[in-house]
């Protein structure tokens, strides 16, 4: 039987674990065994909990109650934890999550004392490393025996920084393999779709028809902590909801920071607007039956845009760039940055001529399995 340890934390990456514990659960239960270890990164019900109960994951055999903190604090207390469990395990591999402070954290703690360390979710850049997630990304492939990149495009920017793609093993941190395998949050969402439309009341309790909605989330630093950022998106936001209804799941950070950048003229106009409706985040079942039922999204969330791909819903993208650049290629969402002209302009032309052209960019929906199996021939 083959160890690994799992690291989650931040909501997305609670929702991704889910695919590869189910894959596991259902295939491999008796080669591979999975200690599921919780940062504590995200703590609130709403964006943790929640997704347990409701997705049938593990529950984890720990959970180090990090928390909220600034970069160096939050990540060394992660740092700390992890390398406790690591010792005491001794697993065969660490499993990683995309981009967060807690992927970063458990691939500086597992490399340091030679676990080989699994990236699902390796290759993807932005190009910008004022984000904090370009960081995390880079640090965490390139301490990586397996990185898994979901993308073309991301197993060709590991070509590009120097990786190889050696046939045959064994490998290493020094001698990494890299794939292009398909992504285990496509795999979540046909898995899930269906589960949706039977359990999730989201559409009645919102009062919402099927595409007679924009869905939207917003939660990046660069929007929720810069006023004039936020106060744009508002600005377009506003304007569309005097033609539509908008329905804003609001990531705890926007909802704190709201309060402090945005004047209080504005917070009045959102709060009168009554086709802004500014909720709680909602459970995995609800988003994706959001998702399924929104003639339109608006979001910076990297999981939302490649959802707006999969439910073949138009996307506008509130950021300057994009690490899921085939869905823009496609024509199938649009880079609007936090520009209120360009956010209006998108809606129009996306209104006016919705996209029609969604290839199979994701995989086939069998990601996780592949990936459980690649762990167990090589680590
Ligand atoms: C983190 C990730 C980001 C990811 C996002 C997913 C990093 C650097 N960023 O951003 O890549 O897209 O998660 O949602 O790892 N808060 C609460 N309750 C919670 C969690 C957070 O109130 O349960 C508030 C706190 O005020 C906290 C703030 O949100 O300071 C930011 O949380 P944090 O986990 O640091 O970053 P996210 O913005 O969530
Ligand atoms: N999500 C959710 N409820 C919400 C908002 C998002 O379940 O209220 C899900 C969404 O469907 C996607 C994931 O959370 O699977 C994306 O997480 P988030 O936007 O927080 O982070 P990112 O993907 O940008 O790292």
């Amino acid at each position: 039987m083959k160890k690994i340890v799992t690291i989650i934390g931040a909501r997305p990456q609670i929702i991704k674990a889910a695919a590869i514990s189910r894959a596991i659960k259902n295939h491999y239960s008796t080669e591979l065994q999975e200690i599921i270890v919780h940062t504590g990164q995200h703590y609130d019900s709403n964006m943790s909990e929640v997704f347990f109960e409701e997705l049938n994951i593990p529950k984890p055999q720990y959970n180090l109650n990090v928390g909220s903190g600034k970069h160096g604090e939050q990540t060394a207390k992660m740092i700390k934890g992890i390398e406790e469990i690591l010792l005491t395990y001794q697993p065969d591999a660490i499993v990683l999550y995309g981009d967060t402070n807690s992927t970063l954290s458990g691939a500086i703690a597992a490399s340091k004392i030679h676990i080989p360390v699994v990236h699902i979710e390796a290759g993807l850049r932005s190009f910008n490393k004022k984000m904090p997630e370009e960081i995390n990304r880079i640090m965490c492939d390139h301490s990586s025996t397996l990185l898994f990149s979901p993308t073309l495009t991301g197993y060709n920017n590991l070509l590009r920084e120097g990786f190889q793609d050696f046939a045959e093993g064994p490998f290493s941190a020094d001698r990494p393999k890299i794939y292009h395998c398909g992504d285990v949050m496509f795999d979540n969402s046909l898995y899930f779709s269906q589960l949706a439309r039977e359990k999730s009341s989201a559409m009645a309790a919102n009062n919402l028809t099927k595409n007679g909605f924009i869905l939207g989330t917003i939660h990046r630093d660069n929007n929720t902590d810069q006023p004039e950022r936020l106060t744009a998106i508002f600005n377009a936001l506003l304007k569309i909801a005097e033609q539509e209804v908008i329905l804003l799941p609001l990531h705890p950070r926007t909802h704190k920071k709201m309060q402090e950048v945005l004047s209080a003229h504005m917070l009045e106009a959102i709060q009168s607007c009554s086709n802004l409706k500014i909720i709680n985040p909602v459970s995995f079942l609800d988003m994706v039956l959001l998702e399924d039922s929104a003639k339109m999204i608006i979001t910076d969330s990297g999981g939302v845009q490649k959802e707006s791909y999969f439910f073949r819903k138009p996307c506008l993208i509130l950021r300057p760039e994009t690490e899921w650049v085939e869905i823009v290629e496609s024509g199938a969402a649009k880079i609007c940055d936090a520009d209120e002209n360009t956010i209006l302009n998108s809606y129009h032309e996306f209104t006016a001529h919705p996209p029609r052209d969604f290839k199979p960019i994701f995989g086939d929906g069998k990601a996780s399995q592949f990936i459980c199996s690649e762990i167990l021939k090589h680590l």
